[in-house]
């Protein structure tokens, strides 16, 4: 073990991030936090943005402060922009990932001569019922491709009939990236539409959305982008779809003109088009100084540090934990895959409650998924040696067999 450490010491004296680390409030005690790919922790910028908001401007200025808060939304999707390979005005933040998806695969099958959607087996369940009510909606239905799917398997379930595909970039399950511009390329010569569930690239993929001709895309900012619980997702419309696509919730926020107060709803010429109600301004002010971090590290060098992370993972899992029933799932090529690991193990609840008593922070999902997150400006190596010597010693002397069997609450 002490080889172990000294490998990760020589990683992090290594790691050009490794100062990003100190800007992020730290926990009381003292946890390895790997669940960053469920809820990252709050910077300091964070929270003196927010502060800042409530002294200054909220306790203040009161409503007037709108005048500047109302441009929110659209200037932190363009701040989020390039993150995603889009045009500033085509990103805007909004609404939840569920709410997001919803309003984008609805509007998108009003224009499309497919009724179908096509997605995976494992997308996440929000998706998933999401696409089947938007099919359902459009007297379509849904079409389940098997997990992680290639552009191969996705080919094969596509006809004209289908008028949506819509897949996550990074699978919250097993990590594994998507053959993107492949699979948007495959939709697109059958005339479907196609929508990019982000939420686990954000902030730690560079995602080129743009690049590849992708023509929708959602996400949240409270992974990756450290934006805090229930922080504002964002939306993308490429901006030749903007005129053509109409929201199926006309909020006077997407409106034309939204302080004429007119009887009837225009929808904004503009990417504003897709938003709804008064915004949560200091969840808002949260993920933009979220945002902000992640754009001043820069985006290909968390890839590099997130890819290192992941690569020495697989092989210290393979390595410490292959014959104590541990196995990876998903690709075991980090460039292939997200910043996630997720382990197989017949007993993966209890070990995820040993894991959390001994303070590495990892999560659970079911049936035997544990999975470990990496955020590359709050994470270091050190965390990763920690996270497989904890594990080792619990299977090895069966620790995590002091936990109930059954899962209960799963965060
Ligand atoms: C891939 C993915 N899509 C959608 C969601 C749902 O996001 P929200 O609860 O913000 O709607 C999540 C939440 O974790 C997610 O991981």
């Amino acid at each position: 073990m002490r080889h172990l450490r000294r490998q990760a010491e020589a990683r992090d004296a290594a790691d050009p991030l490794a100062p990003f680390r100190a800007r992020f409030l730290r926990p009381d005690r003292d946890v390895v936090y790997l669940d960053g790919n469920s809820l990252g922790p709050p910077s300091g910028e964070v929270l003196d943005a927010v502060l800042a908001t409530i002294r200054r401007d909220w306790r203040t200025r009161l409503v007037e402060a709108w005048s500047e808060w109302i441009d929110l939304p659209l200037r932190a999707g363009g701040l989020l922009a390039p993150l995603l390979g889009a045009d500033p005005a085509e990103v805007a933040l909004a609404d939840q990932t569920t709410v997001n998806l919803y309003k984008l695969a609805t509007a998108a099958l009003e224009v499309t001569d497919g009724r179908d959607v096509v997605t995976d087996a494992d997308n996440f369940p929000s998706d998933r019922y999401v696409l089947d009510a938007a099919a359902r909606r459009a007297g379509g239905r849904l079409r389940i491709v098997p997990s992680d799917p290639s552009p191969d398997d996705v080919a094969a379930a596509l006809d004209g009939e289908v008028g949506l595909v819509s897949l996550s970039w990074v699978s919250y399950r097993s990590g594994a990236l998507a053959d993107a511009a492949a699979i948007t390329a495959a939709a697109h010569d059958v005339g479907a539409l196609v929508l990019w569930d982000c939420s686990h690239a954000a902030g730690v993929v560079p995602v080129d959305l743009d690049g590849i001709g992708a023509d929708l895309a959602v996400g949240c900012t409270y992974k990756y982008l450290n934006g805090g619980p229930g922080a504002p997702a964002f939306l993308y419309v490429r901006a030749d779809l903007h005129e053509r696509l109409v929201s199926p919730i006309p909020g006077w926020w997407g409106h034309a003109s939204m302080f004429s107060f007119a009887p009837d709803y225009v929808p904004a010429p503009d990417i504003r088009r897709f938003l709804v109600g008064t915004p949560p301004i200091l969840s808002l002010v949260a993920a933009i100084a979220g945002i902000e971090l992640v754009a001043e590290a820069g985006i290909e060098a968390i890839r590099r540090k997130s890819m290192a992370m992941t690569g020495w993972f697989v092989e210290l899992v393979e390595t410490h934990l292959g014959d104590l029933g541990a196995r990876v799932v998903g690709p075991r090529d980090p460039s292939r895959r997200g910043s996630h690991v997720a382990v197989a193990h017949p007993e993966a609840w209890q070990l995820t409650q040993a894991l959390r008593d001994e303070g590495v922070i990892v999560d659970f999902r079911t049936p035997e998924l544990v999975r470990f997150g990496f955020s590359p400006l709050v994470n270091s190596f050190a965390d990763l040696a920690r996270a497989i010597e904890t594990t080792e010693s619990i299977l090895r002397d069966g620790r995590h067999r002091r936990h109930p069997r059954q899962p209960t609450t799963v965060t």
